[in-house]
């Protein structure tokens, strides 16, 4: 993710904005279900032996976990977020629940043999995040990775585009950049693909407030936003309306990059 912001002020509000959004996150997060099945499909098309020690990193509420423990019944699985709310509301007796952050995880050199992470890399600096990856996983291990890409929440930056000097969505990094900074850290692109999934609602006020219940609003833009007025939101409005589906709703993409990474031997 590109920000204007020093690492730490910003690790400290995407943090915060989880913490607050922990309640709200399970009925908001529909998206976040589908690319946990997505990631799932993925990992499937190239098994290995089964994995003795799993982390999920960046687990939220936990929705990565029914996935890891139907497929790997005898595996331990460790499930990391920086959040303490996310991390409180994990289904009990599935997993360890570990309070770190994926830049800086707290686990030994080579401790685990696979990685599992849904929607939280796009938070992290990617060359520091893959090498933490890198370096706790054994050699041979599997890294399986679902992030945002450049074309996440399109509709809204072309809406606001013009409509005031604020950053409203932030920049994310393409799938070459992460195959890039993934082998530059010693992970072996495995199977790689991009895929759009979609939010919707029958407003934008609805889907804007969907999207601040997942955390996911602008944390990062580095300036304190001014509430728009009310004409810059009747523009905004009317430059979404030309988005409205056939089924009536608007939509919001999610351009979600899907990673699996071999550890090299
Ligand atoms: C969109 S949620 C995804 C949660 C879960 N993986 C899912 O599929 O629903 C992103 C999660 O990543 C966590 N996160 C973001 N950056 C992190 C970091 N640097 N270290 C640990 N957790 C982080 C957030 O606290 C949040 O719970």
């Amino acid at each position: 993710m590109v920000s204007l912001m020093s690492d730490a002020a910003f690790r400290q509000q995407v943090r915060a904005a989880f913490d607050k959004a922990a309640d709200s996150y399970d009925d908001a997060a529909v998206v976040q279900r589908e690319v946990c099945a997505r990631l799932d499909a993925l990992s499937r098309r190239h098994p290995g032996g089964p994995p003795r020690r799993i982390l999920d990193a960046g687990c939220g509420t936990g929705f990565g976990l029914p996935f890891l423990a139907e497929r790997f019944p005898e595996a331990t699985v460790l499930a990391l977020d920086f959040a303490p709310a996310m991390l409180s509301r994990l289904p009990a007796g599935i997993a360890l629940a570990v309070g770190g952050d994926m830049e800086h995880l707290p686990l030994r050199d080579g401790s685990v043999d696979a990685v599992w992470s849904s929607l939280a890399l796009q938070w992290c600096h990617p060359a520091r995040a893959l090498a933490e990856i890198a370096r706790i996983l054994l050699p041979g291990g599997r890294a399986w990775l679902a992030t945002l890409g450049p074309a996440t929440l399109r509709e809204l930056r072309d809406a606001f585009a013009g409509l005031d000097d604020s950053e409203h969505v932030l920049g994310f990094h393409g799938l070459s950049s992460w195959v890039t900074e993934a082998t530059l850290a010693g992970l072996t692109p495995v199977a790689t693909d991009r895929v759009e999934c979609h939010a919707t609602a029958p407003t934008l006020r609805q889907l804007l407030k969907d999207i601040k219940a997942i955390g996911a609003h602008n944390v990062g833009g580095g300036r304190r936003r001014n509430p728009l007025g009310k004409a810059a939101w009747r523009t905004l409005e009317g430059r979404y309306e030309g988005h409205r589906r056939p089924d009536g709703l608007l939509p919001a993409t999610y351009d979600v990059i899907l990673l699996h990474l071999e550890r090299s031997l």
